[in-house]
């Protein structure tokens, strides 16, 4: 079947987006169609040609859920879910989210549970939509440093040095986009769930798409460092590791948010 084939249907559109995630994973990175076309006889180009855009594929009008409001359907099935274990099966079966159908895999918590700890990312990237872990990559190899300095890990089996991670969106984005206002909208039933399941004492956001996520703002750069308080329990905002590898000279104010929430563990 071409790429192009049958994307009214839901087979087709899966098919579609994995084979060009395939391609892209290959390195492809110009779109061919079923008929062959002799460059040789196209009229010349403009000197200053903007670079092609990756070939786009656009859902399907209609998609095969209930059609029941994204964000009533997700705050039922996560309260219903008991545990962490039947919260990732209701994710993982909850389909008004178009993000499930370009990801690889779910990704939904890595670390110790029992943490005092928790920690919320924004979104799955390449690495971790191939590993199925969230902070994985190279932001999350930062992440890994930086709690180390003040003595938390996610392999810790104790939970007063464990740190428990997770993200609001449990699928990447294409192109590591940012998520949408209506994906978080749909994913914060989750994210609370998660958290009240989880149980941890504090809290670290990192990034505006958590914030926003908790806090309904924007603003990471004014709001890190400064705690706040959600379902009854202290919230440090921090900036993203990827913001901290792009800018270095913002390490030192990182450096000192976790000094802060060093104190705030041994008050
Ligand atoms: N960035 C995030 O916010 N979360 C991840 O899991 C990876 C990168």
């Amino acid at each position: 079947m071409g790429i192009g084939e049958h994307l009214d249907t839901w087979d087709g559109w899966q098919a579609a987006v994995q084979a060009l995630a395939w391609q892209a994973d290959l390195g492809v990175t110009d779109p061919i169609g079923d008929t062959p076309l002799d460059r040789y006889d196209l009229p010349p180009e403009p000197a200053q040609k903007a670079t092609v855009p990756p070939p786009m594929v656009q859902a399907p009008a209609t998609l095969p859920h209930t059609g029941a409001d994204p964000v009533a359907a997700a705050q039922s099935i996560a309260d219903a879910a008991p545990t962490l274990d039947a919260l990732r099966a209701a994710l993982g079966a909850y389909d008004h989210c178009e993000l499930k159908r370009g990801a690889r895999n779910l990704v939904f918590a890595d670390g110790n549970p029992a943490a005092r700890v928790l920690i919320l990312g924004e979104a799955p990237g390449r690495d971790e939509d191939r590993e199925g872990r969230p902070f994985v990559g190279r932001a999350g190899q930062l992440l890994d440093a930086m709690f180390a300095a003040i003595g938390l890990a996610r392999t810790s089996p104790v939970p007063a040095t464990a740190l428990y991670i997770t993200n609001v969106l449990p699928w990447r984005p294409p192109e590591n986009r940012d998520p949408t206002p209506a994906e978080i909208a749909m994913l914060r039933p989750f994210v609370l769930r998660h958290i009240t399941l989880a149980d941890p004492d504090l809290i670290v956001v990192m990034g505006n798409t958590p914030l926003s996520c908790l806090f309904g703002e924007k603003g990471i750069l004014r709001a890190r460092g400064h705690w706040r308080e959600t379902l009854g329990r202290p919230v440090l905002p921090m900036t993203h590791p990827a913001y901290l590898l792009r800018t270095p000279e913002a390490k030192r104010e990182a450096w000192a948010d976790l000094l802060s929430l060093q104190a705030r563990l041994r008050a």
